[in-house]
């Protein structure tokens, strides 16, 4: 597999947009400085809940802890999204999970890999990251403002930098085939709807299989 593009555009994104709220509000970037300084940016300004950034290419995109998350053009789906839930601070690293849960059924629903989870951020495949997930909140006095969930998913990578080689790995490079970004955005939003709308209804995550 030597050509490993497909097409991300907004119109492609809309086309599998199919949610009743996450996403509806949708904006793309052929290259931005980091899709969750942009969905924070717009959580500033007063974004509606469920407003998904979607990138192409991050020029900084950030990872956990400080680290940089390498985010190649025409390679991964990068999207964050502004939340903006009536529940208490204390819950919100929730999300992360509810963001996890979404990923690893959208990526076996659009490509039949089972991923795990591994505790709290990350999903693994073969024991090598294929996603990564940075949730940030912004809060007014005691409340919640916006939370901006930030996943990364590596889906049409053929390599990575010398220091990630045999830490991650990529859709590509698991099932030999390229995935459609726009395809598997679609369903992360539809997934994480599912199970946001169970996290508020239990106020945990009792209710996720
Ligand atoms: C980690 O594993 O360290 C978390 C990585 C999170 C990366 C995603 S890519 C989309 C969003 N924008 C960012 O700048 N970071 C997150």
């Amino acid at each position: 597999m030597k050509e490993n593009k497909d097409c991300l555009s907004l119109h492609e994104l809309k086309q599998w947009m199919d949610t009743k709220w996450m996403g509806q509000t949708l904006y793309f970037h052929e290259i931005v400085d980091s899709t969750n300084l942009e969905a924070k940016s717009l959580g500033d300004a007063g974004a509606l809940d469920g407003t998904v950034v979607i990138a192409d290419c991050q020029k900084q995109g950030r990872g956990r802890l400080g680290r940089v998350w390498t985010s190649p053009a025409g390679c991964g789906l990068w999207m964050s999204a502004v939340l903006r839930p009536s529940f208490p601070p204390f819950q919100a690293s929730m999300v992360t999970l509810v963001a996890a849960m979404a990923v690893m059924e959208a990526i076996e629903e659009v490509t039949g890999v089972q991923a795990q989870i591994k505790w709290p951020n990350d999903l693994v495949v073969q024991g090598k990251k294929i996603c990564g997930i940075l949730t940030e909140m912004s809060m007014e006095g005691s409340k919640i403002r916006y939370i901006v969930p930030g996943i990364g998913i590596n889906v049409n990578n053929l390599d990575f930098p010398e220091e990630l080689c045999g830490k991650a790995t990529s859709l590509a490079l698991v099932t030999g085939k390229i995935t459609n970004r726009a395809q598997l955005a679609g369903a992360v939003c539809r997934s994480f709807e599912k199970y946001y709308a169970d996290f508020l209804v239990h106020g945990n995550l009792a209710g996720m299989k």
